[in-house]
C-alpha cells in the first residue's frame, strides 16, 4: 500500500515534470526576447524623475511591497521575511538595488517579466505567494514607475533563507503548470483603458474603474480575501468571499452591509488608511500591515478603492434571513457554552479585559474606540479572529494612535480562553453561541501565523 502510494506519487511527479518542462520552453523564450526588445528604452528626462518616483512610491504603498519584502525595519525591501502558506514557509527575496543579492542588475524588462509572468531574472519561476497573478494587470507605466522607485532605494546586501516547502513543491518548474492553469496575464502593451496616474478621476465611472484597477492589480486585496482551491489559487467564482490567511480570517468583502454598523465610504477610507474606523474594530493580523502601508498611498487612490469596494456589496440580508440563518446555525451547532463557561468568562473578563473594554473604560471614553459589539471578531461565524486576538493581542509597534492590546497566550489556559470567548459571544453579540472547545484553542496556538 505504501509502495503503491509512492509509485503513484512518483508517476504523477514525472508527468508533472514533463508538462512543466514543456511549458517552460513554450513560455520562456518568448518573454526572454520581449525582454531584450524593451531593454534599450531611454530613461525618462530628469525633470520628470521626481514625479515618477512619487508615482512609484504610491504604487509600492498600495502593493504592500515593503510589508512582505522587509524582515528588519532598518533594511526595507531587503527581503527575508517568512510567509506562512498552507504549503510551507516561503521567504521573500531582496528587491533593493544591490547588484549581487538584490535586483540592481535587473533591466526594466526583467522586472516587468517578473511582475507579469512570475519569472525571475535567471529564468526560474517564482511562487505565487508573490502576488504576480495580480501585478500582471498593472500597466507598463505603473510597472516602470515601481521599478524606478525601487532602484532609487538604498542597496542592501542580504540573501533570503532557504524556503521550507512540502515535497515536491521545492521543485520550481512545477509552477509552469500552475501558471498555465491559473495565471491570466494582464495587459501586455500599455493599458490605456486604465488611468495610471493618481490625479482625481473625472467622473464616478472613472473613479470606479480606477478603484477596480487598483484593487485587482497592485493592491491584490483578493489574494487574502478570496477563498483558495487546493492548489493555492483564488476560486474564480467566489471573488472576495473571505478566506483564512496566515492564521487569521480575512472576512468576506461583499457583505460589508451586514456589519452591526453598515460600512460607509468615510469609515472604509479611515479604516484602510489608519486601521481604525470609529464604528468598527481596529485592523489586526495581516490587515494591520496592509493599512500601515496604505497610510502612504494617495488620498484619491484610497478613495477610489473604497468606492469600488462599496460597489461590490450584496444587499444587506433581511432581518428575516438573518434570523433563519441564526436558527439554522444554532441547530447544527448546539451551544455547549452553558452558563458555567459564560460565568467563568465574565470573571476573567472583569479581571483582564474590562480596564480597556468596559463601556466606561478610558479607551472608549477618551480614545473613542467602539464597543467590542461593533467589531467583526465577536460577530463572525468563525471564532478564529476573536481567539487569535486573545492569544496574540495587537503589538504596539508602529501603531499610530497607541492601539495596543496585550497578548494573553501565556496568561490563560486553553480552558480559560474558551470561557472568555463564550462570554464575549454571549455578552457582545446576538449571534448564536460558538461550538468551541479546548482543542480549538490548542490548534490555533500551534498554527503558523502572522503575529
Ligand atoms: C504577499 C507578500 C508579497 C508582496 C505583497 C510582494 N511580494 Fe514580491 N515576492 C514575495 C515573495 C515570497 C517572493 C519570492 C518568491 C520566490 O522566491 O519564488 C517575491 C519576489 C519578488 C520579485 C522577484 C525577485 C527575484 O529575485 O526573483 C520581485 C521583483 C518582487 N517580488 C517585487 C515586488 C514588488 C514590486 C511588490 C509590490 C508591488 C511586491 N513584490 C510585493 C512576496 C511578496
Ligand atoms: C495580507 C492579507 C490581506 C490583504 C492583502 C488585505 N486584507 Fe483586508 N483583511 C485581512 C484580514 C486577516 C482581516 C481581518 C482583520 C481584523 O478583523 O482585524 C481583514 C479585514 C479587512 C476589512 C474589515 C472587514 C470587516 O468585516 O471588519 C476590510 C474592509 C478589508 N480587510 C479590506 C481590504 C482591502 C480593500 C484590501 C486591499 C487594499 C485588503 N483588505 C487587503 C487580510 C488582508
Ligand atoms: C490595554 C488595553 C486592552 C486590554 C487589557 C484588552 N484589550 Fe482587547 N483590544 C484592545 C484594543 C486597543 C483593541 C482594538 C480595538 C479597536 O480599537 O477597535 C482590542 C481589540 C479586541 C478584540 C477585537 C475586536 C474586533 O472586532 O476587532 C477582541 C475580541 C478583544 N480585544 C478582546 C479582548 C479580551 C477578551 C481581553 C481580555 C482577555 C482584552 N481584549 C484585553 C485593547 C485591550
Amino acid at each position: 500500500m505504501g509502495n503503491r502510494r509512492i509509485g503513484l506519487a512518483a508517476s504523477l511527479l514525472i508527468c508533472a515534470v514533463l508538462i512543466a518542462v514543456t511549458c517552460y520552453w513554450l513560455v520562456d523564450p518568448q518573454s526572454a526576447s520581449a525582454a531584450n526588445a524593451t531593454a534599450a528604452n531611454p530613461g525618462p528626462p530628469p525633470a520628470d524623475q521626481m514625479a515618477l518616483l512619487k508615482h512609484g512610491a504610491n504604487l509600492a504603498a498600495i502593493g504592500d511591497c515593503a510589508v512582505c519584502h522587509t524582515a528588519k525595519p532598518d533594511a526595507p525591501f531587503a527581503g527575508g521575511r517568512p510567509l506562512a502558506t498552507p504549503f510551507g514557509t516561503l521567504y521573500s527575496t531582496n528587491i533593493t538595488p544591490d547588484r549581487q543579492t538584490g535586483i540592481g542588475a535587473w533591466t526594466l524588462a526583467d522586472f516587468t517579466r517578473a511582475m507579469r509572468r512570475g519569472v525571475s531574472r535567471d529564468g526560474h519561476l517564482l511562487y505565487p505567494a508573490f502576488p504576480y497573478p495580480h501585478f500582471t494587470h498593472m500597466t507598463d507605466a505603473d510597472i516602470a514607475a515601481l521599478y524606478a522607485y525601487l532602484m532609487s532605494r538604498d542597496a542592501v546586501q542580504a540573501t533570503a533563507p532557504a524556503n521550507r516547502l512540502m515535497f515536491p513543491l521545492a521543485f520550481r518548474p512545477l509552477l509552469a503548470v500552475w501558471n498555465l492553469l491559473f495565471l491570466h496575464p494582464g495587459v501586455e502593451a500599455d493599458g490605456t483603458a486604465q488611468a495610471s496616474t493618481s490625479s482625481p478621476p473625472a467622473s464616478p465611472d472613472a473613479q470606479l474603474a480606477r478603484g477596480k484597477y487598483l484593487i485587482d492589480g497592485p493592491a491584490h486585496c483578493a489574494a487574502c480575501h478570496t477563498p483558495m482551491n487546493m492548489l493555492g489559487a483564488e476560486k474564480s467564482g467566489d471573488a472576495f468571499g473571505g478566506n483564512v490567511i496566515e492564521g487569521w480570517e480575512a472576512p468576506a468583502l461583499t457583505t460589508l452591509m451586514d456589519a452591526p454598523q453598515p460600512w460607509t465610504h468615510e469609515q472604509l477610507v479611515a479604516y484602510l488608511r489608519t486601521g481604525l474606523a470609529t464604528q468598527h474594530g481596529a485592523a489586526a493580523g495581516p490587515m494591520r500591515a496592509v493599512t500601515q502601508s496604505l497610510a502612504d498611498a494617495s488620498d484619491t487612490d484610497v478613495d477610489a478603492m473604497a468606492a469600488y469596494l462599496l460597489s461590490l456589496q450584496k444587499p444587506a440580508s433581511s432581518p428575516a434571513a438573518a434570523t433563519a440563518h441564526a436558527v439554522q446555525t444554532s441547530q447544527t451547532n448546539p451551544a455547549p457554552a452553558d452558563n458555567a463557561h459564560i460565568r467563568n468568562g465574565a470573571v476573567l473578563f472583569v479581571a483582564a479585559c474590562a480596564s480597556c473594554h468596559a463601556t466606561h473604560a478610558p479607551m472608549s471614553t477618551f480614545g473613542g474606540r467602539p464597543s467590542l459589539a461593533l467589531g467583526t471578531a465577536v460577530n463572525a461565524q468563525d471564532p478564529r479572529n476573536a481567539l487569535r486576538m486573545i492569544l496574540d493581542g495587537i503589538p504596539a509597534e508602529r501603531s499610530a494612535r497607541g492601539v495596543y492590546m496585550p497578548a494573553f497566550a501565556s496568561t490563560f489556559t486553553d480552558a480559560q480562553i474558551v470561557d472568555i470567548a463564550a462570554f464575549l459571544r454571549a455578552n457582545f453579540s446576538s449571534q448564536p453561541a460558538w461550538a468551541l472547545d479546548e482543542s480549538h484553542v490548542e490548534r490555533l496556538r500551534k498554527e503558523n501565523h502572522e503575529p
